[in-house]
């Protein structure tokens, strides 16, 4: 069987990445969750103080290249995980606390010189799917089949929420309203690589559909092509 390359994009919270595992495993393919590789170096960011009051963006620019990240296999679920300079951050990578500063690292141009560069080799040996925001237009733009999710803010934040309120977080529905808007306002409009349809995927508003409806339309698409 032909091997190919998913391309999966789309606005904050649309379900990408669900329907992105259920399709990688369907076809035995590897996925690849971009967002987690932006969550992670925010996270480093964070942590080492280079965001909030003392805010240095040069500096923090000049370690990029002390930033390792790996994706690890989970033991028990087999799901990769996030490991950044060894560490596993799973969890830590989506708090609020990082999707309120993500969308601001992501527009820096090292940042996704280095992240795109890495996605590339991860998808050298194709039969792999992978999601985020540029991967149709920057990352692999010739990719296969690409699927452009949309679902309104609503829609969105509302899956979002039940997510981190399932995980323990302290958060107001408002909050998570404004986030996904905010991030999806700088993610389409910053300078380089910018959230937009390429002009080959295929639009899919999942508004008012569930998990299995989503898969099984997207996995005949994939059936055509293979
Ligand atoms: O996919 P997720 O919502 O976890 O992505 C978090 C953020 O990472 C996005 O809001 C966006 O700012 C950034 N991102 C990006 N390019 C990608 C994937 C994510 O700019 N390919």
């Amino acid at each position: 069987m032909k091997q190919i390359t998913i391309a999966i994009d789309g606005y904050s919270s649309t379900g990408k990445s669900t329907l992105a595992k259920r399709l990688a495993s369907a076809l035995n393919y590897v996925y690849v969750d971009t967002g987690a590789m932006y969550r992670a170096v925010t996270l480093f960011a964070l942590n080492n103080n280079y965001l909030g009051a003392k805010e240095d963006i040069p500096s923090f620019v000049k370690q990029l290249p002390n930033i390792k990240l790996t994706f690890v296999p989970n033991e028990t679920s087999g799901l990769s995980e996030m490991y950044l300079n060894g560490q596993n951050v799973e969890k830590e990578i989506r708090t609020m606390k990082v999707s309120e500063q993500v969308s601001k690292i992501a527009t820096i141009a090292e940042v996704r010189s280095k992240l795109v560069e890495m996605q590339q080799q991860m998808g050298e040996e194709k039969g792999i799917v992978m999601d985020g925001r540029d991967i149709g237009t920057v990352v692999f733009p010739n990719a296969e089949l690409k699927i452009f999710m949309t679902a309104s803010p609503e829609t969105r934040a509302a899956r979002r929420y039940k997510e981190l309120l399932e995980r323990g977080e302290e958060v107001t529905f408002e909050e998570v309203l404004n986030n996904v808007q905010k991030r999806d306002r700088i993610d389409s409009t910053r300078e380089i690589s910018p959230l937009k349809k390429a002009k080959d995927a295929i639009e899919f508003d999942n508004s008012d559909m569930g998990v299995e409806e989503q898969f099984e339309r997207i996995y005949n698409f994939t059936q055509r092509i293979i």
